[in-house]
């Protein structure tokens, strides 16, 4: 390598880059490489590309040629190695350009939102909260709540079975007895849980679904209590202008029987006052004695009331979502407007 042979001297160079910047271990390292061969002041290929001016006008073409041709060759190992690091070239290897990741926001789902909302009302007018097996027996889910085998709502039409009497629960009412069985009165209890029916899946039907069990026992309860507790309850939820209406109905476990409908008044923007349509919103009644007797309990000592109420069903309402599908195909664009 002599003065003399500028292109040799660039050959060389060449290589002497390459092998600084593949043995490069870190960025570090192949930024000082990038500096001592291409930078603007230091760099020796920069330094020969400068120097071009003082060829002859003989050599200067094959010179240029031969610098620009290592420049580029050198300038793509450079960013080769770089990716292979891990990080892009440029100074500081970041690219401030980019948009920022935007970090997932995670949320109660609507329904476990509104199940929380009712328990904690409950809660506070001194309900505690039971639980119960999804799996139960037939003596849980029907006959120790009066409701013979041949009824109805035991039908295999309706209900999933498991094995022989062992079935998913069609309801949240066997907590009731698995309650009483354990505890003495008084019992003041929320349950919320899966319940799971034969059902086609459709825009009011989902084979599972959330049930949430009432069940009150003591000395001394009277549908007064019933209507009472469940007239604040729904104060509480709707807001104070909320009244509710008990429509007669039947239940094996309760006499006598009401579906219970409230009606809202929503106060417009403009300050105008709108009542909305009656709403049902559960099952309920006065515990027949025959399931008060099936506890255990003296059904001349102790009375009580009960309910079942969706959830679903009410958060469906309270949203404006028209279909029940939506809350379980967990699309995150439809879920993450409730988040919170
Ligand atoms: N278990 C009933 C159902 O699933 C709902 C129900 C009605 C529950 C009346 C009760 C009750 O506790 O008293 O349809």
């Amino acid at each position: 390598m002599t003065d003399s042979n500028p292109i040799d001297a660039l050959r060389a160079l060449e290589a002497e880059a390459l092998d600084a910047i593949s043995g490069a271990p870190d960025e570090d390292a192949l930024e000082d490489a990038r500096v001592a061969f291409l930078g603007r002041s230091e760099g020796r290929i920069s330094a020969v590309l400068r120097g071009l001016g003082q060829l002859s006008a003989d050599e200067r073409p094959a010179v240029g040629q031969e610098a620009n041709r290592v420049k580029a060759v050198v300038t793509a190992a450079l960013e080769t190695r770089s990716a292979a690091l891990g990080r892009p070239a440029g100074a500081s290897g970041l690219d401030l350009t980019l948009p920022s990741r935007k970090p997932w926001k995670g949320g109660l789902h609507p329904i476990t939102q509104a199940v929380d909302e009712i328990w904690h009302i409950f809660r506070d007018l001194g309900f505690s909260r039971a639980r119960g097996p999804e799996a139960d027996t037939e003596w849980y889910n029907f006959e120790a709540l009066n409701t013979p085998l041949d009824h109805p709502a035991a039908d295999e039409q309706d209900t999933l079975y498991l094995v022989d009497s062992v079935l998913l629960r069609s309801h949240t009412s066997p907590v009731q007895m698995r309650t009483m069985e354990r505890h003495e009165p008084p019992i003041r209890i929320i349950a919320p849980g899966w319940v799971y029916r034969r059902d086609t899946y459709d825009a009011t039907h989902t084979p599972a679904f959330m049930q949430i069990e009432g069940l009150v026992i003591d000395e001394g309860v009277t549908f007064v209590d019933f209507k009472a507790t469940l007239a604040e309850f729904a104060r509480r939820y709707w807001g104070p202008d909320t009244v509710i209406r008990l429509r007669p109905s039947f239940f094996p476990f309760t006499e006598p029987s009401a579906e219970v409908d409230v009606k809202r008044v929503i106060t417009r923007p403009d300050g105008t006052r709108e009542e909305t349509d009656w709403l049902e919103i559960m099952g309920a009644g006065m515990v027949d004695p025959a399931v008060i007797e099936n506890a255990g309990y003296d059904s001349e000592r102790y009375t009580g009331w009960a309910f079942g109420m969706g959830p679903a069903r009410i958060a469906l309402l309270k949203h404006g979502v028209d279909d029940l599908r939506t809350f379980f195909e967990n699309d995150v664009r439809f879920l993450g407007q409730f988040a919170r």
